[in-house]
């Protein structure tokens, strides 16, 4: 499996297959897990070529700490993805191949979709990622781009990117795959201790419970009770619990006919930040 460092390789290597066949993109910061997995191979299967690229985008991290512990671990990538016989193309460039000497976020108009949630406590994050995805859609060129809906926000923000800045690429949302507990998987589960990745499930856990409440009760009612379920566990810390629409993700105050609901919810488990959402209806 090719291993490929700079922009130039990548383009050499990329010119050298046709132009009809199809290419699929996988972005990653690595610390690859089952739900990498899963998008790689759905790429795989929907394209004749693949680029995986792993790169800790350091512009989407609002905390140097988060940042400098990011889980790192390039041969283990390597050896994961060596698996799959096809032509997987593994994009590995360094902070100074993307940014040059200016490692700062560009910034955009995501019509309020950065507002919330995620972007309310992470100042700049989305700017950050949009800077990183926008690059790698002009080095890659992909005709489809693979993304887990863990980071739904940062779906959302992707399609705006793509709508607003009018780049040809398909966007392709993958369902979050799961620990054998409930815990979404994420690279940033390799920090939690043994005990802690256990109890984990109970993020998932209570997701489910205002998902069944859903149907009977308001939206304040079900915040309420997670916020109450969140002060009766010692083990994690919850930092938001939100109920949004779908489609601006505003917060839910009466729900409409026919508009989707999502729940969202950032929680502290020890000093790790974990995210997870469920589609409510
Ligand atoms: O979801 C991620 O891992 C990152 O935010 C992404 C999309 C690879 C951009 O750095």
């Amino acid at each position: 499996m090719p291993l490929i460092k700079t922009k130039k390789e990548l383009d050499l290597k990329l010119n050298s297959h046709s132009s009809d066949k199809k290419l699929g993109l996988v972005p990653t910061m690595g610390a690859l897990h089952k739900g990498h997995m899963a998008l790689i191979e759905k790429a795989i299967s929907e394209n004749d070529l693949v680029v995986v690229s792993i790169f800790v985008n350091p512009t989407q991290f609002n905390n140097t700490e988060d940042l400098k512990k990011y889980p790192r671990d390039l041969s283990k990538d390597l050896e994961l993805i060596d698996r799959y016989n096809q032509e997987v193309i593994v994009f590995a460039p360094s902070v100074e191949e993307i940014y040059d000497e200016n490692v700062r976020p560009k910034r955009y108009d995501f019509n309020d979709l950065d507002k919330v949630m995620e972007g309310e406590f992470r100042d700049d994050h989305f700017n950050g990622v949009g800077t990183i995805v926008e690059q790698l859609f002009d080095i890659v060129k992909p005709d489809n781009a693979y993304f887990g809906e863990k980071d739904f926000q940062q779906l959302c923000i992707i399609n705006k990117l793509v709508e607003t800045q009018d780049i040809p690429v398909h966007i392709i949302p993958c369902p979050i795959v799961r620990e054998n507990n409930g815990l979404a998987m994420s690279s940033r589960n390799e920090r939690l201790s043994k005990e802690m990745r256990l109890k984990a499930g109970f993020i998932y856990r209570t997701l489910q419970t205002a998902k069944k409440k859903f149907g009977t009760k308001s939206a304040l009612k079900i915040k309420e009770w997670v916020k109450n379920q969140f002060l009766k566990e010692d083990d994690f810390t919850l930092e938001y619990f939100e109920i949004a629409d779908i489609e601006t993700l505003n917060p839910l105050k009466r729900k409409v006919k026919n508009k989707k609901y999502r729940a969202f919810i950032a929680v502290y488990a020890d000093d790790v930040r974990l995210i997870d959402n469920i589609a409510l209806n």
